[in-house]
């Protein structure tokens, strides 16, 4: 893609309007929300999309998530079984993601969906978010903003740091509280599809029976599995987990009352932690951080999303 200026934009009227403009005229926004920094682009518009692929460079095989205002929005894209009825009640606006069967003649492109007959949606809890699907008025397709495979944003700055020159604007709204992507669910039979900011117990207790698990991520070809490439959220060292005693020459991640570089949550506080995964990433990064070691991260609430984002970012990768 060409290079070109990334305005940067404020979170005042002002700034919305000319975000939610530039979406109709076809450009790139990102823009915050509660769980990371998303890269949007007018869902129903074919060439826009495209350009959301190109500036990340990502797999088209890999589908998008359509953000709305509403449910009511949500309602006009997909079809809602009960469980969807449900969760959607309980956790929108907010970190989860449905997966629902596409309606028929719902404008979406189809490289939001990559060709399947589902779409994911979600309604963002952030003031941000909010105020530019309201300002926009139509469903907006946004993958995180960052470059395939690399460490997802949860500031403005980690956004122009990988994205500057390749897309329209960001919308500079702070820190993102979340931290880690939204939950991914999917039914009727209820199935977690990706760990994220809703802890997984949470969904259980909210529809009252237990969902299966995710399916071999490392099965690519799946789209539906979802397309989550075994490489990703990848800082430039390579990770070891699990670890207690680092080496000497590595950075010590660490969780918990440890001697640590940098460390997730000192009081060992799995919300902490989350918020700060991506941003302790990246700043392994900015410190030139070769071999990094990471603590050991319960598995449970939101640890399963850290240790989900943690063992993607330390697997096998191409180089190139
Ligand atoms: O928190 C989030 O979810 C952030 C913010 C910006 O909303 N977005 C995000 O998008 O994480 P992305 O594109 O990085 O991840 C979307 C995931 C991918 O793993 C994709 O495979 C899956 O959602 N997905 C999208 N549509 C799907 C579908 N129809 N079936 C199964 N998986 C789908
Ligand atoms: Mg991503």
């Amino acid at each position: 893609m060409h290079s070109q200026v990334t305005q940067r934009l404020t979170t005042d009227t002002a700034g919305i309007s000319q975000a939610a403009a530039l979406l109709g005229q076809g450009r790139l926004v990102a823009f915050p929300t509660e769980t990371v920094y998303g890269l949007g682009a007018d869902a129903c518009n074919d060439t826009a999309v495209a350009k959301i692929y190109a500036a990340k460079d990502r797999p088209s095989f890999n589908p998008l998530i359509a953000h709305t205002a509403d449910q009511v929005a949500a309602e006009t894209l997909c079809l809602f079984d009960e469980t969807a009825h449900r969760l959607a009640a309980a956790f929108w606006p907010g970190a989860l993601t449905l997966v629902l069967p596409l309606r028929a003649g719902s404008n979406i492109s189809r490289l939001v969906t990559a060709g399947l007959d589902t779409l994911a949606v979600r309604v963002p809890d952030h003031p941000v978010s909010r105020a530019l699907l309201h300002a926009f008025s139509g469903p907006v397709a946004a993958p995180s903003a960052n470059p395939s495979g690399q460490i997802s944003p949860t500031t403005a700055a980690h956004v122009m740091a990988g994205l500057s020159g390749r897309i329209d604007a960001v919308v500079e709204g702070g820190a993102c509280t979340v931290g880690v992507e939204s939950t991914i669910a999917c039914g009727p039979i209820p199935k977690l599809l990706r760990a994220g900011g809703i802890p997984l117990e949470t969904l259980e207790a909210c529809i009252g029976q237990p969902l299966q698990q995710p399916d071999d991520a490392d099965d690519i070809t799946q789209p539906n599995a979802p397309g989550q490439l075994a490489s990703h959220y990848a800082p430039k060292g390579q990770l070891r987990l699990n670890v207690t005693k680092p080496r000497d020459n590595e950075h010590y991640l660490g969780f918990g009352r440890v001697q640590a570089d940098l460390n997730l949550s000192p009081s060992g506080d799995l919300t902490e932690a989350a918020a700060r995964l991506f941003a302790c990433l990246h700043q392994l990064d900015a410190m030139g951080a070769a071999q990094i070691a990471v603590a050991p991260i319960p598995d449970h609430g939101l640890g399963r999303a850290i240790n989900d984002r943690l063992s993607r970012a330390a697997a096998p990768r191409e180089t190139s």
